[in-house]
């Protein structure tokens, strides 16, 4: 698969910049995260892992300030141009705008750049799907930039804050650290566990031992992610702002479950309830599902994905039918040990647990029921755990 990758971002760059003398290639994978949704933004716990596909760069050095960006993904969009010094008012809402952020950002925190660049990039994360495209395409650009300049003191932590720092202010997309993080600091065969309120983290195998972990895409084409994002953690923000007449916190991540339910009727707007209700119990659920997978309880880990699915279809409502559809037609099928909607929301992915002998028959059901609801298909994949970022 990298060799795939490393291949087509290098004919891309010769095809857009002339050849390839001295052009070093890097990768970032994208993600999936297990459980722990909508809880990085609220000082909750994430349970996140690096995928096998991922975003991959091709970058040569200039000898002036200029930086160029084409991508082999979306070669209509031709190249995009700018000079190092004008970053600040380049925003063209276009994807370049990510690699711009990146270098904005590393700029912003006094790591400037003495020349400018070429980068091609190519994705092999299928567009809008929520497995982190975004995020993977800044961390590789961070990833390239320390190579490149030399600046070593910059850790793959760093990256991922740089990241969403960008993402946050220059793409104004209000994203947690989750995705960022993950893709900075994947691990082969082990997901993340990660307090987002101290940032203390671990890693924890993933032995499914005779299951898969699949991947269905719902392919929808989603065009309102960020508004209700963000409008999501403005509800958030209101409920803990409602909850702190009360409690000495700050993040909704702090509340156990009888504390919310004993002081919940101070968050006024019943909508903010139901929003703060989610952070909570799901920041708890996530704490419990990665003690369950280190008790090597599976079935109770699929339990805690499916409540975790319910809870963001009727109180956080960031499910859309379609992957309701994919979530409740898997938990019909008995070789489901559990199955939710994963990432951002309103589209993208579910992500599913599925005994080895009954993954094709996932597929077989679940493929013709979507088709048949929905009226176009969900696409399956059967994905790696992988490593972090690397030079290829
Ligand atoms: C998006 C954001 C993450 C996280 C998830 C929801 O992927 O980028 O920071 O909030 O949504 O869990």
């Amino acid at each position: 698969m990298a060799s795939e990758g490393k291949e087509k971002v290098l004919a891309g760059f010769a095809e857009s910049f002339g050849d390839t003398e001295g052009v070093r290639v890097f990768f970032a994978p994208g993600r999936v995260n297990l459980i722990g949704e909508h809880t990085d933004y609220n000082g909750g716990h994430v349970f996140p892992c690096a995928l096998d596909i991922g975003c991959y760069a091709a970058v040569r050095k200039r000898e002036d300030r200029t930086l160029r960006f084409a991508s082999v993904n979306i070669p209509r969009a031709g190249i995009t141009e700018v000079e190092i010094d004008d970053l600040d008012s380049a925003r063209t809402g276009k994807w370049a705008d990510y690699p711009k952020g990146v270098v904005w950002a590393f700029e912003g925190r006094g790591f400037k750049l003495d020349r400018g660049f070429d980068m091609a990039i190519y994705g092999d994360i299928p567009n809008g799907a929520g497995l982190s495209s975004s995020a993977a395409l800044e961390v590789v650009t961070g990833y390239a930039l320390r190579a490149l300049y030399g600046f070593d003191q910059v850790t793959n932590q760093d990256l991922a804050f740089i990241g969403q720092y960008s993402e946050n202010n220059y793409n104004g997309m209000n994203c947690g650290i989750m995705d960022q993080f993950a893709s900075a600091m994947g691990k082969e065969n082990n997901a993340i566990f990660l307090d987002t309120n101290t940032m203390v983290f671990e890693y924890a195998p993933v032995k499914l031992d005779g299951m898969k972990l699949v991947i269905t895409n719902t392919n929808k084409k989603h065009s309102l992610v960020d508004s209700e994002y963000n409008a999501r953690r403005a509800q958030c923000a209101q409920a803990l702002k409602d909850m702190q007449a009360r409690y000495d916190i700050k993040a909704l991540g702090e509340l156990s479950i009888e504390e919310f339910e004993e002081g919940k009727d101070l968050i006024t707007d019943p909508v903010c309830r139901r929003r703060a209700k989610h952070a909570v119990y799901e920041n708890q659920r996530t704490i419990q599902a990665v003690q369950a997978l280190k008790d090597g309880d599976i079935e109770k880990f699929g339990k805690l994905m499916n409540q975790s699915h319910v809870s963001l279809r009727d109180d956080y409502e960031t499910s859309c039918p379609e992957a309701d559809i994919l979530a409740e037609e898997a938990w019909k099928l008995p070789g489901v040990l559990g199955s939710r909607i994963t990432g951002g929301g309103f589209g993208g992915c579910t992500v599913s647990i599925v005994k080895n002998e009954e993954v094709q028959e996932f597929i077989d059901r679940i493929g013709p029921v979507y088709r048949e609801k929905v009226g176009y298909d969900a696409s399956f994949y059967l994905l790696g755990i992988g490593n972090g970022p690397c030079e290829l």
